[in-house]
């Protein structure tokens, strides 16, 4: 099979990959990249990328994707997925620590890198984001996804943790100290500065989850697809951004 007969099998899957409120708004951003890049095969790196959630896709969408990630059994899961996807010739999936990548993969061979939910786990973002930036060709582009801080200040005040969410607005680093499982938190500016002192410029920033948490279960379950329709027209507006669970954040290595 040709790489072009791939892309027409798999764009139709590719077009509605699993589309939830925690990755649609993800996946319109991504999208359009793809899509800027017409006919492609892209070179993904996923740092963190986990068990294949994006990297599985965007495989079957004719890329070719490495997985950095630190657990062993994160990567057993996605290598399993992978296979049941067809696409196990194009993943790798490498064990290894995101503040490592210069020794994982060379330097300016990316033409797209994920980074979700990982920064606000690693001992130090700053290294991290310079080995996104490193990793990119000139011209490539950076999918970041971080932790929102007034989501969980509000959300702990919201059940009664005032004390909680007091201790989490007064910390620099956005958290609630030792028993947190993050290690830190952004608001957008934060986030931009982070990814501008890497060299990266910030394209987009949209919020993920505005809404999906507050939700009763009944309504989040039951009008599923309104719940997504309206998280992707809150997205890109403040206030409603910057009060979502997540931000993401798309930016470009210049050219
Ligand atoms: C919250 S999960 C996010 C997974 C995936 N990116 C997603 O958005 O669904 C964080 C992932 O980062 C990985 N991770 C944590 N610290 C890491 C590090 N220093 N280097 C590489 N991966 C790391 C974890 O093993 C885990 O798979």
């Amino acid at each position: 099979m040709t790489r072009l007969d791939r892309v027409e099998q798999t764009r139709g899957r590719f077009a509605e990959p699993p589309l939830t409120p925690r990755t649609a708004v993800i996946w319109s951003v991504l999208r359009a990249e793809l899509d800027r890049r017409g006919d492609a095969e892209l070179t993904v790196l996923d740092v963190g990328g986990g068990t294949g959630g994006f990297a599985v896709p965007l495989a079957r969408a004719g890329h070719r994707v490495t997985v950095v990630d630190a657990s062993p059994d994160a990567l057993a899961a996605l290598t399993r997925r992978a296979a049941e996807a067809g696409v196990a010739d194009r993943i790798a999936a490498v064990q290894g620590d995101g503040d490592a990548l210069a020794g994982l993969v060379e330097p300016a061979g990316v033409d797209l890198v994920l980074c979700h939910a990982v920064l606000e786990v690693v001992d130090d973002p700053t290294p991290v984001v310079t080995a996104l930036a490193t990793a990119l060709r000139p011209g490539g582009a950076a999918s970041v996804l971080v932790a929102g801080r007034a989501a969980a200040v509000l959300g702990r005040a919201m059940n009664g943790h005032l004390d909680v969410a007091t201790t989490l607005a007064a910390d620099p680093a956005g958290t609630a100290g030792p028993r947190d499982t993050l290690r830190r938190r952004y608001d957008a500016p934060g986030a931009a500065a982070l990814l501008g002192a890497a060299g990266l410029v910030v394209e987009e920033i949209h919020g993920v989850r505005v809404l999906a948490d507050l939700l009763p279960a009944a309504v989040a379950d039951g009008q599923s697809a309104a719940v997504v329709e309206l998280e992707r027209a809150l997205a890109a507006q403040p206030p409603y951004r910057d009060l979502a669970a997540q931000l993401h954040l798309f930016a470009r290595r210049p050219a």
